[in-house]
């Protein structure tokens, strides 16, 4: 059933833009009209999805005419600041299952089962929005709020035990591998007086979300400044939710949705924006995801931006396809080459000591050795493959989706997968965490996939009532 509400912000959004609802109707005429043999069956559909494009779009559009501040309160206000579900996060963990005999040094190889899918759902609110009407941008801080969403998962993972690698004691014998010997003796007293284990058991839960780890609460004896946490959780720090951050997106119209600015900075510095600028650093092209501009063609330049990425991912335009809506799409993919160790990527590896396959992420997670990769190392060198059992890149399974509806710019599917790797440099220094030294660990993967927000769907529905 219509909620009047709803009724009352669909009938509010045809109102505010008369130009897009004109253009919809030109649309409807064409596609539909003149058209009967999808008059009937997919008119409903179509007109779902025109709304629902209109819904999207409508927000910026208005501000853009209305108002330069969004008072508190005003419609738009309530509409951007309202509870978006923006993603769902599929996790995934990789369950050691030979760890005694590879700590023993019987096995040479760490065999790994995945575990999950452990599914979240990502509710962003958009902070202190405010529109700069004059120079077109639309500024605001997001801001997130995760769930469970046990139906969609394989268990409660409170309740599901894993054996792990310690990712405190890895990543941080690795960082002091780079330290002077007087250093390393004692760190090597602390891991043994803490009995620190390489690899330790606990609940996917609490591996996901934060145990306590002494090694970390230490950690700032070793390494000053360096850790502003105490516990460790794998998704927590990943995405990082203390750490608020301010985004600027462009609202006109060739260019809408286009990340400007993070924290006013126009690039990004932990690889170099400022000191040695370039394409790899810079927000070009870049979008989170949610919105595209209107009028894209298969040559449009779509990079993938989003803050726990820490860096721009290009797409590339695979096909043009029908959708089940009815709808043509764009198609595009992360890019084959975006795990390269090209001059594109040079930005990412400015010790020039990569592999292909993954990037570092340690500037954007407080330094630790931290490696981001598809899942499974898809599209990676078969060398991050070789002290590991249990991994096979699928695309299927672990590749990428980017659906983009090329008039009006509306984003129908965003998927892509990200893994968590703890490089782990030589550590043989070590005792606990020496069967480890010189390996890329694979933690856990998670395939991030954008949806449509419901409110959308809701007032798209609405409109179709009509
Ligand atoms: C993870 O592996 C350990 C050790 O092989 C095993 O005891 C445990 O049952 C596994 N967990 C799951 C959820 O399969
Ligand atoms: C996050 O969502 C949960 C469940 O909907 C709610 O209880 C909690 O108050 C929310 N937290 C924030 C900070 O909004
Ligand atoms: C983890 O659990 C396994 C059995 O499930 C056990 O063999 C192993 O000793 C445990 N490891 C630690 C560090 O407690």
């Amino acid at each position: 059933m219509v909620q009047p509400q709803e009724g009352a912000r669909a009938s509010f959004l045809l109102r505010a833009d008369s130009r897009a609802r004109s253009s919809l109707h030109a649309l409807r005429t064409t596609l539909i009209v003149n058209n009967p043999a999808i008059r009937s069956s997919v008119a409903g559909c179509l007109l779902l999805l025109l709304s629902l494009a209109l819904y999207l779009i409508n927000p910026v559009v208005v501000i853009s005419k209305h108002a330069t501040r969004i008072s508190e309160g005003s419609e738009i206000y309530k509409l951007l600041n309202g509870d978006i579900e923006t993603i769902h996060i599929s996790s995934y963990l990789f369950n050691v299952t030979n760890a005694a005999r590879f700590l023993s040094g019987e096995d040479r190889k760490l065999k790994v089962k995945e575990i999950g899918p452990f599914k979240y759902r990502e509710i962003r609110i958009n902070k202190d929005i405010n529109l700069d009407s004059d120079n077109e941008m639309l500024h605001y801080t997001p801001s997130t709020n995760i769930t469970l969403i046990r139906e969609l998962s394989a268990a409660d993972p409170a309740d599901v035990m894993v054996t792990m690698p310690n990712v405190a004691l890895l990543s941080m014998s690795s960082m002091m591998s780079h330290k002077p010997f007087w250093m390393k003796i004692p760190f090597n007293l602390l891991t043994s007086n803490e009995k620190s284990q390489a690899i330790i058991n606990m609940s996917a839960h609490s591996y996901l979300w934060g145990y306590e780890e002494p090694l970390i609460k230490l950690g700032n004896k070793f390494l000053p400044g360096w850790i502003f946490f105490t516990q460790l959780g794998l998704l927590d720090r990943f995405l990082d939710r203390e750490r608020p951050y301010k985004l600027v997106v462009s609202a006109a119209n060739h260019n809408r949705f286009q990340v400007m600015k993070m924290n006013d900075i126009a690039g990004l510095t932990s690889w170099g924006y400022g000191e040695k600028s370039s394409d790899c650093n810079t927000f070009s092209d870049a979008y989170e995801g949610l919105g595209y501009p209107a009028e894209m063609t298969p040559s449009t330049r779509v990079r993938l931006f989003r803050k726990m990425l820490c860096r721009m991912l290009d797409l590339e335009y695979v096909d043009t396809v029908m959708t089940p809506l009815g709808v043509k799409a764009l198609k595009y993919q992360i890019s084959r080459d975006a795990f390269d160790l090209s001059e594109k990527n040079a930005c990412l590896c400015p010790k020039g000591d990569c592999v292909k396959g993954y990037y570092d992420v340690s500037p954007c997670f407080y330094d630790l050795p931290l490696a981001m990769s598809q899942a499974h190392f898809l599209d990676g060198d078969p060398s991050l493959l070789e002290r590991i059992e249990g991994l096979s890149p699928d695309p299927k399974l672990h590749g990428s989706e980017v659906l983009i509806e090329p008039t009006c710019g509306v984003a129908l599917t965003n998927t892509f997968t990200m893994q968590i790797n703890v490089k782990v440099d030589d550590v043989t220094y070590n005792n606990v965490a020496k069967p480890f030294a010189n390996m890329m660990v694979p933690i856990a993967w998670f395939k991030i996939h954008e949806i449509p927000p419901t409110l959308r769907f809701r007032a798209a529905m609405t409109i179709r009532g009509c």
